[in-house]
């Protein structure tokens, strides 16, 4: 059985599975970290792919941008394909003075301007979270591999370009939010619909604090460090 945005069969996906926004990322770690991986899906170009590391079966699926993007293809990896832990693997602007470039942020809740949980939930904002699993033990590997991982509530924003995103981010900084993504809340509040694990890893790639952004080459070797964390603890 296959869905309207996945060709993969029932068992060509593992049940951890790795979610970079870009599909081309996911190729690139399909071809990197995995041994014998092979493609499942090209619908859409969003690209997907099954393989090993050091053992463990892992699929890796590309998500695309935004939360009605990531809806699909997260609950058709956990409704239909059977995922039990999923670790998003992105990039992400910062939001406060002490957040760098290149560290890595662990989110362990999102607040957001879309309106899909208000949907859900009417007058209740629900507050989804991470993994606490999956999020201690990131944070472990992080500090044995001396790597800077901030955990922060992340803010998922609906619009890239927004008039209001100053405003907005001014805000949600003033709460402790460390940095904006577009994804997250959506993985998190299907995660717990679904009683599964969830994390979301981000690099930061935007300084929207100070201005500036990372090379693509600095942008590459901080986000493999991420990888390799979430291939380790996943
Ligand atoms: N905004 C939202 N998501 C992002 C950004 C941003 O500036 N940079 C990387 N992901």
């Amino acid at each position: 059985m296959s869905t309207p945005h996945n060709n993969a069969n029932i068992g060509d996906i593992a049940d951890r599975v790795l979610l970079p926004g870009d599909p081309m990322r996911a190729k690139y770690i399909a071809e990197t970290f995995l041994e014998d991986a092979i493609c499942y899906n090209e619908v859409r170009g969003m690209l997907g792919f099954t393989g090993t590391y050091k053992g463990k079966r892992i699929s890796v699926q590309g998500t695309g941008m935004g939360m009605p993007s990531m809806h699909i293809y997260a609950n058709e990896l956990i409704e239909i394909y059977g995922a039990k832990r999923l670790i998003r693997v992105g990039t992400c602007g910062s939001l406060r003075n002490e957040v760098h470039l290149r560290d890595i942020i662990i989110a362990l809740g999102a607040t957001t301007d879309s309106n899909m949980n208000h949907d859900r939930f009417g007058n209740i904002s629900f507050a989804p979270t991470a993994s606490f699993e999956l999020l201690q033990k990131a944070y472990e590997e992080a500090k044995k591999e001396r790597v800077k991982a901030i955990v922060s509530n992340v803010f998922t924003s609906d619009k890239f370009y927004d008039d209001k995103a100053r405003e907005k981010n001014k805000l949600v900084a003033s709460y402790g939010v460390s940095a904006v993504d577009m994804e997250t809340c959506e993985l998190y509040t299907l995660a717990a619909k679904y009683e599964v694990d969830a994390l979301t890893m981000l690099t930061v790639s935007d300084d929207l604090v100070n201005g500036g952004c990372c090379s693509a080459q600095e942008r590459q070797s901080a986000f493999c460090h991420m990888i390799q964390i979430a291939l380790e603890i996943i």
